[in-house]
């Protein structure tokens, strides 16, 4: 059934309070629960319809009074109950569930590990009790949870522990009182043998807050990252927001087999374990860094998501747009700002700019939808946390502070929508921006064509801008939004020329700075179809750097931009980010230009400027009049500027130029040089910039395939004290077939089969091969010890990386399309969710030439038409199909 955001109605019963009774046990769990009602309306009593799922009904009961089972109404989705008081009232329900046979890890489930735990977002509640399982209705919860003391020593839910002892049989019991008014997606229960790191945190205003973080007691040392983590984002929202954690308790528990990478519940936050555990063994850079992300991002969300949470689930980006912007900037200011930008927009680029030009395109806020589990997208989270973002470019970071602080003035403890958000940035800055919110409302990625013309007799400067939103399904048409096109003007010097006037229609607008000194990047706010804009007094003719920092989340297009300008750009522009870009752009052109050469088996040659600038970027050549432009640049964006060399500097393309560049083993001494000489691994943006250019050059090495570099790539791998450094060796090894290849990995696997985060790592570097015929290797490790398709990580691992491959994925038989459809079915039947976001991989069939197209619809009209489909597939497969 498909649900519409335009249908949305007001509950007709608030739930005032809620007691949560469970009895835990291997074979079943009871679940009471005792609800004060208030019904809206004290003149009628419409039915109040609760949802439940997979929950076997033991009693009603109204004021203490028994209701028949025959007399109330109960579906397999819902239970109706009607005649009810018009007066607040009790209302008490028993049910039964089995969270001992519950493989869909949503609503309570008994983990791999032993421990119970649950997942209630976004509509898992229904699966542990009756309920109105919907975001606005909002109660101060109470949980008392018994189960036997000895398997299951520890027992937590939301807020402040009161009441715990001893029962009969072994049993023992623990009552937990949450003092917030919460929807029922945050409530959370953990039961299970665990050990507890702990710590503290004195709030600004002074509060002690316990801090524990949870995992079987082997793994408490490898959670010193997390619990750091967790301090520094404690801080941060202290200082950036003036927000501080409003209990005296803060539990983390992590957990092998979870959905998704984590859960903001109310004063329990629950991780899936690779969000958690790092150790320098076993984790990587990526990983520590995800981890400090997350935490951060799961903690922020106490505020934008918990005190003030989403009216329904259209207005998911409320929570998940905003905080993902603060868990982003928060890894800003903890780390490297441009990296970490460049790293977001890379990612927003890939994923989402695909997902909003295929089937699945929707808006940031959706209009409608089946399974809610399936828009937890790249667009809610990260197109939404561009529009947040926007909002920051648009008022500056004063003015998006004091739309902040308005939001919640106005709407603590309230479920709100995406407009209330909106309201409190227009009207604590008095700015006018309603076409702004187009955003929410339109889905595709707008195009904006900028072209400029200098007219040197009035020294002025025009811009002229053009905005087109691609159709997505069921949006033919599309307005014009509002963009805010940062732009900084070089001079040929290379320094931001100074913004003194803009003409604009005959009018003046203010240009903002983004630093406090005079206006060196100016925010044009276009909102129309074609706009122009006109820079006044520029005593020469510009090289422009638009849309500076990605301003807005637009695919840009330059004509009037010349190579020339780019190579100025990349060796210049005071804003990293375009740096960056403008690299990222002229190696695309001359990949372009090189492919059809390449074909026709041409002489191949790369402008040397390039080249030059490429090496440059790397810290190495000759040429210092490049060793002083790059001489400031981040050390991680020299990794992250890298990436077009050897693609386009390869052997063959090199011949030609000076450069030569693998072989003149200039990435030998990025190696060399890179090597720490100390075996303690620190995880700060040095020495992360430094291990990444290395093991990037490591890499390219490989690609070569020879002799030397493979024994290289294998000395780096005996002598790494690191997993950053050892996968990187191992990875760079695996690029190419054979024996060195299956000895590192049978190595790798003996070394870490007992730890399944890093045998994870080692099934995707498998699973993401380009070496033909994998499909056949996929089969065997289904089978493998080490894979689990209970758990949706090894899913993760095995399965998602192998969509990714070119070669492998899109195999000319199909073969990978049947392998992924095989797999997908028999997912389903355990986890609905995880086997949708793997039948996701053939969405896009329609952009696949001719013969794939017809082999993956194929393996999707297969999928489409299996009975006993979960809704959550259905919708994937029908959408893709229909598109
Ligand atoms: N709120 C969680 C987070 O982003 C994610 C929950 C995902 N739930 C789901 N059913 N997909 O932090
Ligand atoms: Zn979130």
């Amino acid at each position: 059934k498909e649900i519409f955001l335009k249908d949305y109605k007001p509950t007709g019963y608030h739930f005032d309070t809620v007691e949560l009774k469970f009895v835990l046990s291997e074979k079943k769990t009871t679940v009471v629960s005792k609800i004060r009602v208030l019904p809206r309306n004290s003149s009628e009593s419409p039915p109040l319809v609760l949802d439940g799922r997979d929950v076997k009904l033991l009693f009603v009961k109204i004021n203490g009074e028994e209701r028949k089972l025959e007399e109330v109404e109960l579906t397999s989705r819902h239970l109706t109950l009607k005649s009810l008081p018009v007066q607040p009232f009790d209302l008490e329900i028993g049910s039964e569930i089995h969270p001992e046979t519950n493989l869909s890890l949503e609503g309570l489930y008994k983990s791999s590990s032993g421990m119970f735990c649950t997942q209630c977002e976004a509509e898992g509640f229904r699966k542990i009790t009756f309920y109105q399982d919907r975001p606005d209705v909002m109660a101060k919860f109470t949980t008392r949870i018994e189960a036997d003391k000895a398997q299951y020593p520890v027992l937590l839910s939301n807020g402040n522990l009161i009441d715990s002892g001893d029962l009969e049989n072994g049993f023992h019991y623990a009552v937990w009182e949450d003092p917030f008014k919460k929807p029922c997606y945050l409530f959370a229960l953990v039961a299970g043998q665990l050990t507890s790191r702990d710590d503290t945190f004195k709030t600004r205003s002074g509060r002690d807050v316990q801090l524990r973080i949870w995992t079987p007691a082997q793994d408490v040392p490898k959670t010193e990252h997390a619990m750091h983590a967790l301090k520094l984002s404690m801080k941060w929202d202290e200082d950036v927001y003036g927000l501080e954690y409003d209990l005296d308790l803060f539990n983390i528990v992590a957990v092998p087999d979870f959905n998704m990478g984590a859960m903001e519940n109310k004063s329990l936050n629950i991780f899936n374990s690779k969000l958690v555990l790092a150790s320098a063994e076993t984790a990587t850079d990526v990983d520590y860094a995800a981890i400090l992300g997350v935490i951060g991002h799961e903690y922020f969300h106490n505020w934008t998501g918990n005190r003030v949470t989403c009216r329904d689930w259209f207005q998911l980006s409320l929570k998940e747009g905003l905080t993902v912007f603060r868990d982003q900037e928060f890894s800003s200011d903890m780390g490297s700002r441009p990296v970490k930008r460049i790293g977001d927009v890379a990612l927003l680029r890939t994923a989402q700019f695909s997902e909003d030009a295929g089937p699945m395109a929707h808006p940031v806020r959706p209009h409608s939808y089946i399974k809610m589990d399936n828009f937890y997208t790249v667009t809610v989270y990260e197109k939404g946390a561009e529009v947040v973002r926007m909002y920051q470019t648009l008022l500056g970071k004063d003015g998006f502070r004091k739309g902040m602080d308005l939001y919640f003035e106005r709407h603590d403890g309230q479920a709100v929508t995406c407009e209330d958000f909106f309201a409190a940035m227009r009207d604590a800055n008095s700015a006018n921006l309603s076409v702004f919110l187009r955003w929410y409302s339109q889905a595709g990625t707008p195009i904006l064509t900028v072209s400029t013309a200098y007219d040197a007799a009035a020294r002025s400067y025009t811009v002229k801008c053009k905005q087109e939103i691609p159709s997505t399904p069921g949006q033919p048409v599309k307005e014009p939004t509002l963009i805010p096109l940062a732009v900084g003007l070089l001079n040929s010097k290379g320094e931001d020329m100074v913004l003194t006037e803009l003409l604009d229609g005959g009018s003046l607008k203010s240009l903002k700075d983004t630093a406090g000194g005079p206006a060196k990047t100016a925010v044009l706010v276009v909102d129309k179809e074609e706009q122009e804009f006109t820079f006044l007094n520029l005593p020469e003719k510009p090289v422009p750097s638009f849309l500076r920092n990605f301003s807005a989340p637009v695919r840009l297009v330059t004509p009037t931009v010349t190579d020339d300008d780019l190579l100025f750009l990349l060796a210049h522009d005071s804003d990293e980010f375009n740096r960056w870009e403008a690299g990222q752009t002229m190696g695309r052109k001359l990949m372009l230009d090189l492919i059809p050469k390449a074909q026709r088996n041409e002489q191949l040659a790369v402008p040397s400027a390039f080249v030059e600038g490429m090496r440059r970027i790397c810290g190495k050549g000759t040429n210092t009049s490049w060793r002083k432009r790059t001489d400031g640049l981040d050390g991680g964006c020299r990794s992250r500027c890298s990436t077009y060399c050897p693609k386009i500097c390869d052997k063959r393309a090199c011949v030609e130029t000076e450069a030569r560049f693998p072989e003149n083993c200039e990435y030998r001494l990025i190696v060399t040089e890179n090597r720490s000489s100390d075996p303690h691994y620190t995880f700060d943006h040095k020495n992360k910039a430094r291990r990444s250019l290395k093991n990037l050059a490591l890499g390219y090495l490989c690609s070569l395939d020879e002799a030397d570099t493979t024994e290289l790539a294998l000395k780096e791998y005996k002598s790494a004290t690191n997993m950053t450094d050892q996968f990187a060796a191992l990875s760079s090894l695996c690029q190419n077939p054979g024996d060195v290849r299956d000895e590192a990995l049978a190595n790798f696997y003996e070394q870490w089969k007992d730890e399944t985060l890093v045998v994870n790592k080692w099934l995707v570097l498998q699973s993401m091969s380009d070496i033909p015929g994998n499909v056949k290797n996929m089969r065997r490790l289904l089978d493998h010890p080490s894979f689990d398709m209970k758990n949706p990580n090894k899913v993760y691992s095995l399965i998602g990386p192998f969509c990714r491959t070119a070669v492998n994925f899109h195999a000319k038989d199909g073969s990978g399309y049947e392998f992924l459809a095989e797999v997908t079915l028999q997912l389903d039947k355990m986890n609905p969710q995880v086997a949708s976001r793997m039948v996701s991989s053939l969405s896009r069939w329609k952009r696949f030439d001719e013969g794939r197209q017809s082999l993956a619809k194929a393996q999707l009209e297969r999928i489409a038409k299996t009975d006993g489909l979960s809704e959550n597939v259905f919708e994937i497969a029908s959408k893709s199909l229909a598109a």
